[in-house]
């Protein structure tokens, strides 16, 4: 069993994967960590991030370890846990041009579908990234569009930095600027066929867990 949670930042994907895999006792995949990962060590082996060809190397090269476990989530990246440093605003503000690399997305995807497959004994594994149903699982059992509006986005994005860190105006920039660095391989943004778009706006966490679940379910 996959299932597939894509959607924009701020949409509550993570909170809502995670969720749904511990309701229904599946494996989770935070997609976007690798991504973090490979911008972490990028930015660690001070790579020029307009060579292309370097970080892509570099994707290659890195030993990566990412928890399945949707209550214990941890990354490894050669042999350093970055678990929390991947999360920091300078990675936030570079992943996106590194993930539009081709050779590492390339390389990642590769990543994702063994772990992927790796699960499937296990019962089944939920994955949220972008282009989890239209690119690295297209057989998933259930696909969801996770969407909310920006308002509802910021607000999240919000609670989630320390208090302070950042003013409304640059996290609106933020996010504003984010969809566009994605929107930029835009086939990440696009509801695949056969996606249930789900509106999380103004439902709980609790309610877009149940409806999702509910789902698998059906
Ligand atoms: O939590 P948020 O959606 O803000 O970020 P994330 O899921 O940690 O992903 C970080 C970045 O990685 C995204 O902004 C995308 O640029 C990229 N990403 C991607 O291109 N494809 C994926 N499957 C997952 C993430």
């Amino acid at each position: 069993m996959i299932i597939a949670v894509d959607g924009p930042s701020g949409s509550g994907k993570s909170s809502t994967a995670r969720g749904v895999a511990t309701r229904l006792g599946l494996r989770y995949l935070d997609t976007g960590a690798t991504y973090r990962a490979v911008t972490w060590s990028a930015l660690e082996h001070g790579l020029d991030l307009d060579d292309t060809a370097a970080v892509a190397q570099r994707a290659r090269e890195l030993r990566l370890e990412i928890s399945t476990n949707p209550s214990k989530q941890y990354v490894i990246a050669d042999d350093v846990d970055v678990t929390t440093a991947i999360r920091e605003p300078r990675i936030s503000e570079t992943v996106s041009k590194i993930a539009t690399n081709l050779d590492v997305r390339k390389e990642l995807i590769r990543r994702q579908r063994a772990i992927i497959d790796a699960a499937q004994p296990t019962g089944g594994i939920v994955v949220e990234g972008r282009d989890i149903a239209t690119v690295v699982a297209t057989d998933a059992e259930l696909k969801v569009h996770l969407t909310a509006d920006q308002d509802a986005r910021m607000a999240r994005r919000g609670a989630e930095l320390t208090a302070g860190a950042v003013t409304a105006d640059q996290l609106r920039d933020q996010i504003v600027r984010r969809d566009a660095d994605d929107a930029t391989v835009s086939q990440f943004l696009v509801a695949s066929d056969g996606a249930v778009t789900v509106d999380s706006t103004h439902l709980s966490l609790e309610e877009v867990v149940d409806v999702i679940s509910r789902l698998a379910k059906e």
